[in-house]
């Protein structure tokens, strides 16, 4: 036989056994044999570099070590899910579903631990694999993803389709991983989800490659001519294809589904994978239109999450915490105690009225709990251990600037009015820079604090101007000039932001992520936002009297007005994104790829996608253009490959002129 022929029968085999090993759990040959089936490639390949193909098994060994994760777009937006907690939320959730279809039929899975990650296939070969990130945006984790074995990297058909699932790392290989990690004195890892989250963004893909992970495929971004199949069938495809899915059940009535729930949930130690609850999904898809989708999650599934782990433990003491708005938060400090693989050394008390409804006292023996949610709570006082306890007083001024605190009758909560109170500019900032608000990465909450005392950072726009004050950062103890670059550019780069994101960096009353992401649409710039009056605003649906209301007292502000010209000087983007969506680049995608002299990555993005155009992470036939800078490598080669058109930095220049 030739040598060509004797790889790809090799390889053929390999995936055969790959299936029956990690999707139908029923291997037909022993690891002993396996491993001689893939070392005979390995040797082969070796010996003929030239029939080596990316799709081989044997490239699950990892290799490429990136700088950074790039960016991408989901084609679909990658959605979560509403939560039941018990019983009557799932019978709720299905008197909701009865008020728009007559009949329902479910399907409940287990619902895996892990973490959500999106696959896209083009004519059955992995070309991409994204974390959820924020659902709109996640993270091309492609080279990590190839080295789990339970993914396939060459489906069973030539189709192109998009697979979302969970990794996830199972109970065995996380205490494996530890054990391992104890012997090298490394930090260990809290549970297996966040050893998985810590695996799946190695940058090294070696290291990813040595930290056994698996997937499980739930869902595919849904595409007309599969509306017709039931999810239970979706499930038997992928299946099918290649897939390793979840266990599963069609229950015909809600009666069912609670039965089976339950039966989940007494077996879950049985799993070999952390399962944190039971996804129930309406079976069929033809129905998922009708019955609807909210901001965040479609109106046809549920996540039913099991009841949280109750720990016992000691408050230490109660602390006054000053949040953005003023309002002042009683803080159990707690004894540090494990709760469902975290440790757990705070709790939030609420306010006044709920201390004292529980009677809660510094000393006590509290029952903690972490229901469902991540927000630790206590969930009662064990008083047969009450022995010296110290009872709980509200405090009447503000404990960081001794302001007399006000509380309004008919509100559980005391405030501090004073504008000027660091707690609360702290908060602002902190809120501003997180996460779901502007993202700025490295601008976190001890440095932000650290920053303000120092008198760098008083006001959100200080936070663009940090960058004039480097050399003084630099010299100041703790921080290293890399850190500080790295922030400095982490802050320009979120300049760009999209104007929903910015607002709700800016902390108005009652403008969360979902009414920012409205006002967005409807106004044009945050200008028509600050000019428009309660009729304007209360003309737009999902916006109240409550809303409209708040939205004008702060806009109407002079500290407020004040910050957003600063904004506008210091080019921020205060404009919606869908103004300038057509340009010459309409309808064509770029892929960025290599060092380009005159632009940073960003820049460039923001060139093509200001003329209408789209930017992707990799190669594919729907690349209509790469710009190729220097020093570029797979991407280039794969673009020369496919015939698709490669341009230098020099012609993209001349494009945008
Ligand atoms: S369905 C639109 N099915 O749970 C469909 N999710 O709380 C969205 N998860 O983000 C997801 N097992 O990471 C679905 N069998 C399952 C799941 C599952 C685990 C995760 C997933 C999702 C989160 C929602």
């Amino acid at each position: 036989m030739a040598v060509n022929e004797r790889v790809k029968e090799l390889r053929e085999l390999i995936r055969k056994h790959d299936y029956y090993y990690h999707v139908l759990d029923a291997p037909r040959i022993s690891d002993v044999e396996y491993d001689q089936l893939l070392n005979e490639l390995v040797e082969l390949e070796e010996h003929y570099p030239e029939y080596i193909t990316e799709d081989s098994p044997t490239q699950r060994v990892g290799g490429v070590v990136l700088e950074g994760f790039e960016k991408v777009e989901h084609t679909i937006p990658m959605l979560s899910l509403g939560n039941a907690f018990n019983d009557d939320d799932l019978r709720a959730f299905e008197t909701r579903l009865r008020k728009v279809v007559d009949r329902v039929e479910y399907v409940v899975e287990a619902k895996v631990d892990g973490l959500a990650a999106s696959l896209k296939y083009q004519e059955g070969k992995l070309v991409l694999a994204a974390t959820r990130g924020n659902g709109v945006i996640g993270e091309d984790i492609t080279e990590n993803v190839k080295t789990i074995r339970s993914v396939p990297l060459v489906l069973r058909k030539p189709i192109t389709i998009e697979v979302r699932g969970e990794i996830y790392m199972t109970k065995a290989n996380f205490v494996k991983l530890n054990e391992q990690r104890q012997r090298n004195e490394e930090a260990l890892f809290k549970n297996p989800r966040n050893a998985a989250a810590g695996s799946i963004r190695q940058l090294d893909s070696k290291v990813a490659a040595s930290r056994v992970l698996d997937f499980v495929a739930y869902h595919h971004a849904i595409k007309d001519e599969d509306a017709e199949l039931s999810h239970s069938e979706t499930l038997s495809y992928l299946k099918e294809i290649g897939f390793k899915i979840s266990d599963y059940r069609v229950c015909e009535n809600i009666d069912k589904v609670i039965q089976h729930v339950q039966t989940i949930e007494e077996k879950r130690h049985h799993f070999d994978y952390d399962i944190d609850g039971a996804v129930i999904k309406v079976n069929e898809k033809g129905l998922y239109d009708t019955i609807g989708y909210t901001a965040k999650s479609p109106k046809w599934a549920i996540a039913y999450k099991f009841k949280a782990e109750e720990v016992i433990t000691k408050i230490k003491d109660i602390i006054f915490q000053v949040g953005r708005t003023g309002q002042i938060t009683p803080v159990a400090i707690l004894e540090p105690v494990e709760v469902q693989g975290s440790t757990v050394s705070r709790a939030t008390l609420h306010n006044e009225d709920y201390v004292k409804l529980k009677d809660i006292r510094i000393n006590d023996d509290v029952m903690i709990k972490k229901a469902g949610d991540i927000i630790p709570e206590v969930v009662g006082v064990i008083e047969e251990n009450r022995t010296d306890q110290i009872a709980f007083e509200m405090i009447e001024h503000c404990p960081k600037c001794q302001e007399k605190l006000v509380r309004t009758s008919g509100e559980a909560d005391y405030y501090c009015v004073n504008d000027a109170c660091p707690a609360k500019a702290v908060e602002t900032l902190i809120h501003f820079a997180s996460r779901k608000a502007m993202n700025i990465e490295g601008l976190g909450e001890r440095i932000i604090e650290h920053f303000y005392n120092e008198g760098y950072l008083k006001s959100i726009p200080d936070i663009y101007r940090l960058k004039d004050h480097r050399d003084e950062l630099v010299l100041k103890a703790g921080f290293g000039e890399k850190s500080i670059d790295k922030l400095i550019e982490n802050i320009e780069k979120s300049k760009k932001n999209s104007l929903e994101l910015l607002l709700f960096g800016l902390g108005i009353r009652f403008v969360g992520e979902k009414v920012s992401k409205v006002l967005a649409y409807h106004f044009n710039s945050i200008f028509d936002i600050m000019n428009s009056d309660e009729e304007t605003l209360l003309a737009i649906p999902e916006i109240g009297e409550k809303i409209a209301q708040s939205i004008i007292d702060f806009m109407n502000q002079e500290r407020v007005k004040s910050v957003i010209e600063e904004l506008e000087v210091l080019a921020l983007n205060l404009t919606s994104k869908q103004v300038r969506k057509e340009g010459v680049f309409s309808g064509k995608t770029f892929v960025l790829t290599g060092k380009l002299a005159r632009f940073t990555r960003d820049e460039a993005q923001n060139e093509i996608e200001m003329r209408g155009g789209k930017v992707t992470s990799s190669v594919s036939k729907k690349t209509d253009v790469v710009l190729a800078g220097e020093d570029a490598g797979s991407k280039r080669d794969k673009a020369e490959k496919l015939g698709v058109k490669i341009i230098d930095e020099e012609t993209f220049i001349d494009w945008i002129k």
